[in-house]
């Protein structure tokens, strides 16, 4: 051992570290390192405990995911209630409220208001102990709340040990779990593929995420939190909820961006309005704001209901809902076969787009919604970009919408798994499923076929030019020539995009084969494990089963998908077409710079010019020092060179140093 640098003190210095980083990356949005090298020194930590496991702690940040799964959750008494907000849905409603702590506080000069916007998550409360995170609970009824200690530590952005020189005995943060929109859209497709039931909206999938039995599915999900409250803190002494903010701010907890100090209630109603109008910018859905007493000696005057402060309202949002006519319900079959319903409405505005479709998930939700052509219904918009109906205005319809019997494309029998709420068309040569598998196999991020969008798959099929995968590389230039709006030009820049497909790596060919339940991840963890297609289509069920992120229906699924004389022989005719079918070595593919050229000019800033190469080809990408057509992004700094005009007359991307960051934020 050396003596000088104590295994633990090195373990200790290690998890410092990475703690600055995780809040650097996590809380700020700023990293200071790269994801590589933030890679090697989890790794570092993770090698050292393991060869000294005695020094392992709870709170260490590889600890995030360590609980097992549970069959029920611990109730837990909150030490001080978590109270809910009084709410009010107009300007005025806040003005009255105005009035009304004014006469508590009998005081008639302005009171300072703080404004927070409403996250639309479940609220959690974090116990430190000694610094440490010990444990975390659900808000519950107020009072007792359910203990998710494990769940929430697999949330990155909540620290597991506070950035704190002395010791805190006490310390209880109180804050809103959430999911980003973007995020929220992304579970729910990777639900979709694996054909389990949509969430209806971020709240729920915040909800059923954080409540999950199995912690190891709480960290799949990417929740986030945000502070907005506390419970007891021990012997901490301060004036007011912004000079909180800044406390957790230097502990390590995230704040919301955009939190408002406000002197009056003119102030109050101004930036009330602004996030309102605001509201689809921000990363995560708000429902309203919050509007708070800043004082928290005029807040111990103003005082509590026995539900909620009274020196606090929470102002709603009107609801993004309308109403409108249910036209039609189409069937839409995907690209494995799933049967689903989707909603043709009358053209409708809904905070400033014209809406004319909405989801309704499955023939469940109809049934539920007792919805049938002809109802007025109402829609509403939730985080994600289509509306769904959340319930029937007026019923004009008589009768049942019932689920199909046959595939609207094939007209053979659906099947129905009984614990299942899909419908499925189990016929290998449908249509409308080969449609779907045609327009998955060619999209950027499977084969990634620029130029072969909807349009040219449907006038292929048309032309009856395409059987199989195998057939788009058969495609002659007379057959391009024959499509809508196809001149030399474009049948050409498509042949030579159908040629250059030929060189994805192995993990996009097998997302593009469309197996059932396989996503992008866990194409890449199969291709990474067996390297080329043969050896994946040999695979037994047992060197399937012994993947640690492949779980049985996957295995199933791969089994079943590999049956098919068919697939073998297309598959063998896409290898003499000249497809690759082997993953490269070491395959950077996934990394969010693959494939992207820079050239750089002028003088940056924060970064040197072998830092910006560095972190370009850590992150996939690749430096040229000439701008071409083949140029992806040019970053500019201060008196850049004649590089930069160049750029601008190839139409080239340009970013600022800022921009480029914020590119390759993880
Ligand atoms: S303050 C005593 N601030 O809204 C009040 N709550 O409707 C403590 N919420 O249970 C909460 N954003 O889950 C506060 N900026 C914010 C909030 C917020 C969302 C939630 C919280 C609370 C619910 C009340």
């Amino acid at each position: 051992m050396n003596k000088e640098y104590p295994i633990e003190k090195q373990i200790e210095d290690l998890k410092q570290q990475i703690r600055h980083h995780d809040y650097q990356y996590y809380c700020l949005d700023n990293p200071e390192i790269s994801d590589f090298e933030y890679d090697k020194l989890f790794k570092q930590l993770q090698k050292l405990e393991e060869e000294n496991p005695m020094f392992i702690t709870a709170d260490s940040p590889t600890q995030r995911v360590s609980g097992s799964a549970l069959s029920t959750f611990k109730q837990v008494k909150h030490t001080t209630p978590m109270l809910s907000l009084d709410n009010s849905y107009s300007m005025e409603d806040v003005l009255a409220w105005n009035e009304r702590i004014k006469k508590i506080v009998d005081n008639n000069e302005d009171i300072e208001f703080i404004v927070e916007p409403k996250i639309d998550g479940l609220s959690a409360s974090l116990t430190y102990i000694n610094n440490s995170f010990v444990s975390g609970a659900t808000r519950g009824n107020g009072k007792y709340g359910e203990d998710v200690t494990e769940n929430l530590k697999t949330i990155k952005n909540i620290p597991l040990k506070l950035l704190l020189n002395n010791k805190l005995v006490l310390c209880e943060i109180r804050g809103e779990v959430y999911i980003n929109k973007k995020d929220f859209q992304q579970l729910n497709e990777n639900l979709v593929d694996l054909e389990q039931p949509k969430f209806a909206n971020p709240r729920n999938a915040a909800a059923g995420s954080l409540r999950q039995k199995n912690p190891q599915i709480t960290a799949q999900r990417k929740l986030s939190f945000l502070v907005h409250s506390f419970g007891q803190i021990s012997g901490l002494e301060l004036n007011n909820h912004s000079d909180f903010f800044k406390f957790c701010s230097q502990i390590g907890f995230p704040i919301q961006k955009d939190i408002k100090v406000c002197k009056n209630i003119k102030e109050v109603t101004n930036f009330l309005m602004y996030l309102q109008e605001n509201r689809d910018n921000f990363p995560y859905e708000i429902d309203g704001a919050v509007v708070k007493v800043n004082s928290y000696k005029l807040q111990k005057i103003i005082g509590y209901t026995n539900k909620s402060p009274k020196w606090a309202i929470a102002y709603k949002f009107p609801a993004r809902q309308a109403t409108t006519k249910l036209l039609s319900i189409e069937l839409q079959v995907g690209r494995t076969g799933v049967i689903t319903p989707k909603a043709t409405l009358t053209p409708v505005a809904l905070s400033g787009v014209i809406i004319s479709n909405a989801t309704l998930h499955n023939f469940d939700e109809i049934e539920r919604l007792n919805v049938n052509v002809g109802d007025d219904v109402i829609i509403e918009r939730a985080g994600e970009v289509i509306p769904k109906i959340i319930k029937v205005a007026k019923k004009n319809s008589k009768g049942f919408f019932l689920p199909p019997l046959n595939c609207p494309s094939c007209n053979s029998k659906i099947f129905k798994e009984d614990d299942d709420v899909y419908y499925n068309c189990i016929n290998p040569s449908c249509p409308a499923q080969f449609r779907r598998k045609l327009i998955h196999f060619v999209s950027r991020d499977a084969m990634n076929i620029d130029g072969f969008g909807e349009v040219v798959v449907d006038q292929l099929l048309k032309l009856n030019k395409l059987h199989t995968f195998a057939d788009i590389y058969k495609l002659t230039f007379d057959d391009l020539m024959l499509l809508d709006l196809f001149k030399e030009k474009k049948a050409n820049n498509l042949l030579q995009a159908i040629f250059d497909s030929k060189k994805q790596p192995l993990n996009k060919l097998i997302f593009a084969l469309g197996i059932r339940h396989i996503g992008e991840k866990s194409a890449q963890i199969l291709a990474d494990k067996f390297s080329n297609i043969d050896n994946f289509i040999l695979a037994t069920k047992d060197d399937l089963l012994s993947i640690n992120e492949i779980g049985p229906i996957l295995v199933q699924s791969i089994l079943d998908f590999f049956k098919n004389k068919e697939t073998l022989n297309m598959i063998e005719e896409l290898k003499i077409l000249g497809i690759n079918t082997i993953e490269p070595q070491k395959d950077t593919s996934f990394l969010p710079l693959a494939n992207k050229t820079f050239v750089l000019t002028g003088e940056l800033s924060t970064l040197t010019r072998q830092d910006a190469q560095n972190l370009i080809l850590s992150f996939g990408g690749k430096t040229t020092s000439s701008v071409s057509k083949k140029t992806d992004y040019i970053i500019v700094g201060e008196n850049p060179g004649s590089k930069y005009q160049k750029a601008i007359s190839l139409g080239i991307k340009i970013l600022t140093e800022e921009e480029f960051k914020k590119l390759i934020n993880r």
